[in-house]
């Protein structure tokens, strides 16, 4: 089978493509490289020990799509592609709508065109908004998102389901993740975030690693155990092999599909940060900061849906999600930017 991984240069994009090729499925990947590198792809294609057909592209752009699509005999596409910046999405909603939306709208388009009718989507647990309870069920109704990046993952969801609803050829599968973390276990590949990291794993990697100074904990005050924020945090590795399930059940399941992608099990900011230390044996030096705008207390996935249907569920616990993220972060402090260097 040959799939299109849409945004496959990215941190889940590359080691999905993994997956794959392990997996034995041949890969296209389109990517306009804007938050990535084509370093992370020949990392990706030297531990599978196969290659990948790159094409630099916008999924954006139509003529390209249409292109791609006749030169290469797709199945199914995996959709990574767009932009995830929180902050930024509130500073500028038309780049997320344009990227997100109106590329999506694009891709589908596309596919439509060219027969190919099923696709997985990275969608997100923003989706459900802030329903009450802390345990996120695909069942739940979607909610609104607090920010403008979520609300571009809903209005895509919104988008599929309507597309499969009018047209009953589509197997749609509507992937809510979680927190992803880690990174995969050779160290070779893992997030490269640009500029000061958003989230709080590549944020205390880089303390750890001495490009920044201090971890600032976004409240302390909230009702959980600690006071601190409760997430549910998943192996990037996990995520990898959700999608590759996902996709090959889509064959067997026409219309939407929709399933969460998360442990079950939820981290406050200081147990995340105890857990780094313990895997980095170094102190990570932190201060309580004011709650961050948007951000609730707590929340985790229920993953029995994905268990029952897929066959799958996360494997990896918290020291393997810290001690892979170390792996990769000592060993590659600049990221895909500068050559391997052991800083332990
Ligand atoms: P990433 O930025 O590392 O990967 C996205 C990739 O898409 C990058 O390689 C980027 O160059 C490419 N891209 C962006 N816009 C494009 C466009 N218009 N055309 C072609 N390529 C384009 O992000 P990631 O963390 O790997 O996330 C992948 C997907 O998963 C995103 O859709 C993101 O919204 C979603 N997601 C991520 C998280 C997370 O915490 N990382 C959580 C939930 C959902
Ligand atoms: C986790 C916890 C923070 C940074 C975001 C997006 C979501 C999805 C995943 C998708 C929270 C605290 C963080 C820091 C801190 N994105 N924190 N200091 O906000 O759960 O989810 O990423 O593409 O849509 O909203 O993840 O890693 O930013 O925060 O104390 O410097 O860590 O307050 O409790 P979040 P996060």
């Amino acid at each position: 089978m040959t799939i299109l991984v849409t945004g496959g240069a990215g941190y889940i994009g590359s080691h999905t493509v993994l997956t794959l090729l392990q997996a034995g499925h041949d890969v296209v990947v389109l990517d306009n490289l804007s938050n990535s590198s084509l370093e992370s792809l020949r990392r990706t294609e030297a531990l599978a020990d196969r290659t990948v057909s790159f094409i630099e592209g916008d999924i954006r752009d139509r003529a390209c799509l249409d292109r791609l699509f006749a030169q290469h005999d797709i199945e199914s596409v995996i959709h990574f592609a767009g932009l995830k910046a929180v902050g930024e999405s509130m500073q500028e909603p038309l780049a997320y709508f344009e990227n997100n939306v109106s590329g999506s709208l694009c891709l589908f388009q596309a596919m439509a065109t060219a027969g190919v009718h099923r696709i997985v989507f990275s969608s997100s647990a923003t989706v459900y908004g802030e329903p009450g309870t802390p345990i996120f069920r695909e069942d739940m109704p979607t909610g609104t998102p607090t920010n403008t990046y979520g609300q571009t993952k809903l209005m895509v969801e919104q988008m599929l389901q309507a597309l499969a609803r009018a047209d009953q050829h589509w197997s749609v599968a509507l992937l809510r993740y979680f927190n992803p973390v880690g990174a995969h276990e050779s160290g070779q590949i893992g997030e490269d975030p640009q500029g000061i990291p958003n989230n709080l794993v590549p944020y205390i990697s880089q303390v750890a690693v001495g490009r920044l100074e201090a971890l600032s904990v976004f409240g302390n005050d909230y009702p959980t155990r600690d006071g601190t924020g409760i997430r549910d945090y998943i192996h990037v590795m996990d995520l990898a092999e959700g999608h590759l399930k996902a996709m090959e059940a889509l064959p067997d399941r026409p219309g939407v599909n929709i399933w969460n992608l998360g442990t079950g099990t939820g981290y406050s900011v200081l147990e995340m940060v105890a857990a780094y230390e313990k895997a980095c044996g170094r102190p990570i030096p932190y201060k309580i900061a004011p709650r961050r705008a948007g951000d609730i207390a707590e929340f985790w996935a229920d993953p029995t849906k994905a268990a029952k249907e897929l066959g799958w569920k996360a494997e990896r616990g918290l020291d393997a999600m810290m001690v892979d993220t170390w792996r990769w972060q000592s060993r590659n402090p600049h990221g895909y930017r500068k050559l391997e260097k052991e800083v332990a």
